[in-house]
């Protein structure tokens, strides 16, 4: 006999990923070509040089790379809080190339999910409502309270509902802001150093949470981080140097080269 409920698990999983991934599935993320320009005094600086890359339903990407070779320039694209200078971005179906920040704003709230190092949450509201926050533009009240504290229970945490955040761990207050970037049931969620200000243990329990919220939910993932650790717990890595991808490599050779000493 397997061991109680393991294999059967295991097996629900990979079939749900499967489904996600099937080639009549379009990418939840497709970007061409994208490159990012920003002045600087009276110069420019080229943080990105035509980046491509396409990212499968229900899968798990980690951009990695070393500090200021453009990952969370790239990630801002993707996650509509900034626009490319030129190229092309396709998110959940949406080319979100040239929106208005009215419309991007839109997207954000019902397609994206955003998580931060710093964790972001607003202070003077408890945990149960900086979840609720991003549905008060959606439904009613009470359906929101319902879904903040379904989210809440999700990533552990239906004991901390009315905690504010100086009353949580680091690991706790980035639980919070999955929940919240997850409570409008969004396609994709993205994150920029997530376990950057947690220990490693920490670390290691938030990227636990990413990979069960994924098959629980089906969200793609995108993650950016210089820590090849971090970046090895994705399903596909890709590596970011001076603006452009130098491989797309799969988790054991980025850690191999990581091992020998390489950035
Ligand atoms: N607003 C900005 N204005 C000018 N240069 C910027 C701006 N934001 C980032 N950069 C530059 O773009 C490069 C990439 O930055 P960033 O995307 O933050 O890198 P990473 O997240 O990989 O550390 C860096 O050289 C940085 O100095
Ligand atoms: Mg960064």
């Amino acid at each position: 006999m397997q061991q109680p409920g393991g294999n059967a698990r295991y097996t629900a999983s990979v079939v749900r990923r499967t489904l996600h991934r099937s080639p009549v599935a379009p990418p939840v993320v497709l970007v061409r070509e994208v490159t990012r320009t920003l002045p600087l005094g009276d110069t420019e600086v080229h943080v990105l040089h035509g980046v491509s890359f396409e990212v499968a339903s229900g899968e798990w990407v980690a951009i990695t790379g070393p500090s200021g070779s453009g990952k969370s320039t790239l990630l801002g694209l993707i996650a509509g809080l900034d626009v490319p200078t030129r190229g092309r971005i396709v998110v959940d179906g949406r080319d979100i190339t040239h929106l208005h920040e009215r419309d991007l704003a839109r997207l954000r709230n019902e397609h994206i999910g955003i998580v931060f190092q710093t964790f972001n949450l607003i202070p003077t509201l408890t945990a149960q409502e900086n979840v609720e926050a991003p549905l008060y533009v959606g439904p009613k009240r009470r359906e929101a309270r319902a879904r903040a504290a379904e989210m809440l229970e999700r990533v552990g945490l239906a004991d901390r509902r009315d905690h504010r955040p100086h009353q949580l761990s680091g690991g706790q207050q980035q639980r919070v802001a999955i929940a919240r970037a997850l409570v409008t049931e969004p396609a994709l969620l993205v994150a920029d150093e997530p376990t950057g200000n947690l220990d490693t243990t920490t670390g290691a329990q938030i990227l636990d949470l990413f990979g069960r919220l994924r098959d629980e939910l089906g969200v793609t993932i995108v993650v950016v981080t210089h820590d090849p650790q971090v970046a090895a717990r994705a399903d596909r890595i890709l590596h970011l140097v001076d603006g452009r991808f130098a491989s797309d490599a799969d988790a054991y050779a980025v850690q191999v080269a990581s091992d020998g000493g390489a950035a």
